[in-house]
């Protein structure tokens, strides 16, 4: 079974790879290598038996009561087996344990969001230092990004939830 965990710096070439293909389909933003060594302590990954990288995702810390949940991406070998969401849940747990009262995305795929307990919200309800990245993005003029916001204190844990997806109860 594929584990969530924090990635070594040994990581980084393939996280940068996953990134970079997610990236060129305009699914996530790109980011240069010094960038993820830099912020390395955001990201999680979910290492497979076999070892490598299978999918990862980062949690950025806004302020005091606001992080979000981005470069979220699984490998296109791994997809359809629940790991996008152990990913996202893991980075909510984090989240709830640093003491973080909300979590929120930017997306194209709010529907994913959806299902695990995020709630749509209108982009300009969250602080403006957090569109600091969008000058880079080249979807800028024409963004079609949806925001979704959850509560940590609301959102299942993951162990609960990777039970739920085993079809045992929480
Ligand atoms: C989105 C992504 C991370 C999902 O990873 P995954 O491991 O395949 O997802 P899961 O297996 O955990 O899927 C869980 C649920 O989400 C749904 N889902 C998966 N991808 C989805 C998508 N692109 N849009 C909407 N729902 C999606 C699945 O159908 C599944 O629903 P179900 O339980 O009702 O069957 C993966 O498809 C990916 O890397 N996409 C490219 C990068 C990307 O879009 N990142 C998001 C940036 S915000």
């Amino acid at each position: 079974m594929p584990k969530i965990q924090k990635p070594g710096v040994a990581d980084v070439p393939l996280m940068k790879a996953l990134l970079d293909d997610a990236a060129a389909r305009g699914y996530v933003l790109s980011r240069e290598s010094h960038e993820i060594y830099e912020n390395l302590r955001d990201f999680l990954i979910c290492r497979p038996p076999s070892g490598g990288v299978a999918g990862m995702v980062a949690l950025h810390i806004d302020g005091a009561d606001l992080a979000e949940v981005r470069s979220l991406v699984v490998s296109t070998a791994w997809r359809g087996q629940g790991i996008g969401v152990m990913l996202v849940r893991a980075a909510v747990d984090e989240a709830r344990e640093l003491g973080i009262r909300r979590v929120y995305a930017l997306t194209r795929i709010p529907d994913f969001f959806v299902k695990l307990g995020f709630v749509v919200i209108d982009r300009m309800d969250l602080p403006s230092k957090v569109f600091k990245d969008c000058s880079r993005c080249p979807m800028l003029p024409q963004c079609d990004e949806t925001a979704l916001i959850i509560e940590t204190g609301l959102a299942p844990k993951t162990a609960a939830v990777g039970k739920a997806l085993k079809g045992e109860t929480a």
